[in-house]
């Protein structure tokens, strides 16, 4: 696989899958720049890369706050190559049933999930329409497509499912440019990462019954379908959702 990046973007670093990806970046030597709240987090994986021969720079930032959010993206701007590459891992869950669901809530989710993607999004394709070249990769959930399922997930659904309808809709505007720019999906089905919190054997149990592969992905998995839209090899491959969920969606 071949990935002909200089400056890759990766949200949500510190953690679960964007940890998985900026480290299977690290490993095809491409620039990643860490983005997350998680200041000690993002710096911990940017060292891992470091480590090991890698070229990684860690950059603590909130992403569902536009002024800060806006500093960061400067930052890289003054002091990499214009960025190509960008995954947008930073999301959280949330699992409050919707009688319940408050408007603060509600706001929260869709605040770093869905408004959040769409900054880091405009951010980087500013850098991409500018150089003509980029890719872009977001990361929508098997939620986006069934539904929450019974655990009270109508916010996160909702936000997820509003991240593949803008990663679709951007790919359709940016068409029109003619620009070597390519923006796909990745929606992951149930992985045991630090999202979930802790789950009890029976919750477990509940959610392996439901994939048919009969078990949780791990997000090396789902890293490993991201860095395949990121490269050469993905070239015709556009506006796609990609699902890496043991089969959950299956459409
Ligand atoms: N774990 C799953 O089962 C699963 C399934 C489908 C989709 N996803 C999606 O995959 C993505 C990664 O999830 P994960 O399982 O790796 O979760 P995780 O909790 O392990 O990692 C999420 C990371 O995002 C960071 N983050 C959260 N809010 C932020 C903010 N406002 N600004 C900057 N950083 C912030 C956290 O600090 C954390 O490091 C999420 O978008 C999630 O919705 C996860």
């Amino acid at each position: 696989m071949t990935i002909s990046l200089k400056t890759v973007v990766v949200t949500g670093a510190a953690s679960g899958l964007g940890h998985s990806v900026v480290l299977a970046l690290g490993k095809q030597s491409v620039p990643v720049w860490c983005l997350d709240a998680d200041a000690g987090g993002a710096e911990a994986v940017a060292t891992q890369v470091r480590k090991v021969g890698g070229v990684a720079q860690a950059l603590p930032v909130n992403i569902s706050d536009p002024v800060a959010l806006s500093s960061a993206f400067e930052r890289i701007k003054n002091t990499a190559d214009p960025i190509d590459g960008l995954v947008t891992c930073a999301g959280v869950q949330n699992t409050t049933r919707i009688l319940d669901l408050t408007p603060e809530e509600w706001d929260q989710v869709m605040s770093i999930n869905l408004r959040g993607t769409f900054l880091c999004v405009q951010h980087a394709l500013r850098a991409m329409t500018q150089v003509g070249r980029g890719r872009i990769v977001t990361i929508g959930s098997d939620t986006a497509k069934r539904g929450g399922g019974r655990m009270g997930k109508a916010a996160y659904g909702a936000s997820k499912g509003g991240v593949v309808t803008f990663t679709k809709s951007v790919a359709r505007e940016l068409a029109q440019l003619k620009r070597d720019i390519r923006v796909n999906c990745v929606c992951p089905g149930p992985m045991l990462t630090n999202m979930h919190g802790v789950m009890s054997p029976e919750v477990k149990e509940m959610v392996e019954s439901s994939v048919p592969l009969g078990r949780f992905g791990t997000a090396d998995e789902v890293a490993a379908g991201v860095l395949f839209l990121l490269s050469d090899e993905a070239s015709y491959i556009y506006g796609e959702t990609l699902s890496v969920d043991g089969g959950v969606v299956m459409d």
